[in-house]
């Protein structure tokens, strides 16, 4: 009797304890109500935002493009990204509704122009009125120069220019993807680095947040992948 009474009340103590079956102190299973969290806890907990296309950054392209008439047009998309590495391609998704949508299916080429941080007002404006009702490049005063290797224009005062050929269109919805072969990069050799790749820091890129619809300039250097990435093996 005595001897049960001892058992017992050492299951007791350890239990109190939380020292259960595998030896180790038992972890507080309560999920907190959302009330008990600190601001810190509750950033933990994701909240659905619906199938959006909140997908924060984009790039900010500016697509040149000629139409029938070889009126020189400009239009901005975000909605783009490196498609292939061989052959090298990207693509832009744009609304049939826009007036590049007809110029790219009737020219089957485009360019991708990349503007600094100084032209962000230009990207904006060229990104809110159809070339179908004004010239954008009378209206801002750009400068379209004939690409030599596709029919499309593309921005003089932008310091990075991409000229692409139509290589396929896929329709995704409201959407149509262009995807372009690049048939080479232009630069302005000011954004170059030494070894004579475009430099960021030099270039000073932008990008934009669908849903809040602003411009973003790029912030600083983080550290190169491979050095991260060791970094990240030690943790
Ligand atoms: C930052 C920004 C990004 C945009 N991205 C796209 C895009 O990827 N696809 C699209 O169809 N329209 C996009 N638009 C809207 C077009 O640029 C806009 O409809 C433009 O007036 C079309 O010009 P266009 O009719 O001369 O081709 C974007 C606008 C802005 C301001």
């Amino acid at each position: 009797m005595t001897r049960n009474l001892i058992f017992i009340g050492i299951l007791t103590l350890l239990f109190a304890a939380g020292i259960w079956q595998d030896g180790t102190v038992a972890q507080d299973t309560k999920i907190p109500a959302l009330s008990e969290l600190n601001e810190d806890e509750k950033n933990t907990e994701k909240v659905s935002l619906g199938a959006r296309t909140w997908i924060i950054p984009t790039p900010v392209w500016v697509i040149g493009s000629y139409d029938k008439e070889e009126k020189p047009n400009v239009m901005t998309s975000s909605w783009v990204g490196i498609s292939c590495s061989k052959p090298a391609s990207l693509m832009t998704c744009l609304r049939e509704a826009t007036y590049t949508h007809g110029n790219i299916i009737e020219r089957k080429a485009f360019t991708v122009n990349i503007a600094s941080e100084s032209y962000a007002p230009y990207a904006a404006y060229i990104g809110r009125v159809s070339g179908r009702d004004v010239n954008k490049f009378e209206t801002t005063g750009l400068t379209p120069v004939k690409s030599a290797l596709v029919d499309a224009p593309y921005i003089k005062e932008f310091p990075l220019v991409i000229e692409c050929k139509l290589t396929q269109t896929v329709e995704l919805g409201l959407h149509t993807m262009f995807i372009g072969e690049i048939m080479d990069i232009k630069a302005d050799r000011s954004i170059l680095s030494e070894e004579g790749a475009p430099d960021i820091e030099k270039l000073k890129p932008f990008v934009f947040t669908p849903g809040s619809s602003k411009f973003y300039g790029i912030g600083k250097l983080i550290g190169n992948v491979s050095d991260l990435a060791k970094e990240a093996e030690k943790k």
